[in-house]
């Protein structure tokens, strides 16, 4: 029973000859929580929620989502304003610093950012190290815990050495996605310019060769930036989540990340980008027939899912997805491209919003769906795609990790099960010793 009375709203209900009282709490939105702190206190129960689709695991000033009417906000500004008016690198500051930059800070930042963005010179050599086919992703993990053999001096938590590490870390980590790549196709690093902006850099690190000069197009970077910030954050998704489980231990922020980049890497996740191309691809060689993955996303026995398509909080079309799509077109147009993969991806998604089986279950375009065409228009190899999420996502795992540092009612993640294994059972009586099993053998 749902009451209210003079200290707020409470849910109240009695189990097993017990009262209990638990509060309900609400969000600067309008969004209602129960808060179940004292559940098990009060009647011995614990909650089962898998996938904890019901569960806030915290309070949250950083982002804020409704999946029913498609909005997404940063720090309470919209996603449609930030890929409209700013940069990767100011969208970056805004969710770590809780403010958008003034000038003088934004000029600070960007100083800082180019101060940092190289490597150590020894952590080169481990690039060399990784066999060819290694997957970027697996790479980028382990060079983001390595950094934390390099730069002991975050084990202090004060405020500026923790400014000095979120800042290496999100400089540095776009020039270890460009070593990677450089590694992949077997050609030398090139290191960061302090003439170049943060997206200009990683652009230059990627394509430019000492027999090549990278040509900077500007509407390349521009949609390089909106891309990313577009990823930047997005509530308590799966690889947020284990960042913040992580650094609930109290381990380092490099390793929290570098665990976050290992769930970003999940096809069911930021692994969709790459999944999706991939399933174009299919489309394209299988003569272009849209259909017949519809069919078999819908077939539960097929194992297959329409990648790109639906999202756990999302019951209507993703706002980054319309807005990748239209960076999308934009960027063609401006290539001069006619992209098969675009003619696939609309085709799909106009099929897909007129399937009853997609209607009824809200599955909509997701951020993943058009963002690879753009990158493979950028020059991005296809398996890299997740590692420009992982670009993107920095700042809010940052972010997130320091909200979740800073917070007093936060502790070590520690989720309860349900048990469901065997009773007490004990050797003899039909009971097995471990040594007779193996003499059984
Ligand atoms: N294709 C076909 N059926 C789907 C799809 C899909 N892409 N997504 C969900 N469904 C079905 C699912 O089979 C289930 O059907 P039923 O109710 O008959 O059992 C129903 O829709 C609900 O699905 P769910 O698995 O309970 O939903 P979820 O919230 O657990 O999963 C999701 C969300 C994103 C993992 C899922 O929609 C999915 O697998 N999508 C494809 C992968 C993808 O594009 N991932 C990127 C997500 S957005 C970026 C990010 O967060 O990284």
């Amino acid at each position: 029973m749902n009451r209210r009375e003079h200290g707020g709203e409470y849910i109240e209900f009695s189990y097993d000859g017990r009262s209990v009282r638990l509060p309900i709490v609400t969000g600067t939105e309008g969004d209602k929580a129960i808060d179940i702190r004292d559940l098990r206190k009060q009647s011995g129960l614990i909650t089962l929620d898998p996938g904890l689709v019901n569960t806030g695991s915290c309070r949250s000033g950083i982002t804020y989502i409704d999946g029913e009417r498609g909005i997404l906000r940063y720090r309470g500004y919209p996603i449609e304003d930030l890929v409209e008016n700013c940069e990767f690198v100011e969208v970056a500051y805004l969710l770590v610093h809780g403010a958008l930059p003034k000038a003088d800070e934004r000029e600070h930042f960007s100083d800082l950012l180019n101060r940092h963005s190289m490597i150590h010179e020894d952590m080169r050599n481990f690039f060399r190290n990784y066999p060819e086919h290694a997957h970027p992703m697996a790479v980028l993990s382990a060079m983001v815990i390595s950094l934390s053999t390099f730069y002991p001096e975050l084990e202090s938590s004060s405020d500026e050495e923790m400014d000095i590490t979120v800042t290496r870390l999100l400089s540095k980590l776009r020039t270890i996605a460009a070593f990677s790549y450089k590694k992949s196709v077997g050609e030398p690093f090139v290191y960061p310019s302090h003439r170049l902006r943060y997206c200009e850099n990683f652009l230059n690190m990627m394509f430019s060769s000492p027999v090549v000069d990278y040509q900077i197009d500007p509407k390349v970077v521009r949609a390089l930036d909106q891309l990313l910030i577009l990823h930047a954050d997005h509530g308590q998704n799966c690889s947020t989540s284990t960042v913040r489980l992580v650094g609930s231990s109290g381990a380092n922020l490099y390793a929290s990340v570098a665990a976050g980049i290992c769930a970003l890497w999940g096809h069911l996740h930021g692994g969709a980008n790459q999944g999706v191309v991939e399933m174009f691809e299919r489309i394209i060689r299988d003569g272009g027939n849209v259909d017949k993955v519809i069919e078999l996303a819908k077939r539960k026995d097929s194992g297959f899912r329409l990648m790109g398509f639906g999202h756990r909080v999302y019951k209507t079309y993703d706002p980054r997805a319309r807005l990748a799509k239209k960076v999308c077109h934009d960027l063609l147009e401006h290539l001069g491209k006619s992209d098969a993969m675009l003619d696939i991806a609309m085709r799909l998604e106009e099929k897909a919003l007129k399937d009853d089986y997609f209607i009824e279950r809200g599955l909509y375009p997701n951020v993943d769906f058009y963002t690879g065409i753009i990158f493979q228009a950028i020059g991005i190899p296809t398996n890299m795609f997740t590692v420009m999420f992982a670009i993107g996502r920095l700042p809010g795992w940052i972010a997130q990790w320091l909200e979740h540092r800073a917070d007093r009612e936060q502790k070590i993640g520690r989720p309860r099960q349900l048990y469901v294994g065997p009773h007490e059972h004990h050797f003899g009586g039909g009971g097995h010793r471990p040594s007779e099993r193996a003499s059984a053998k």
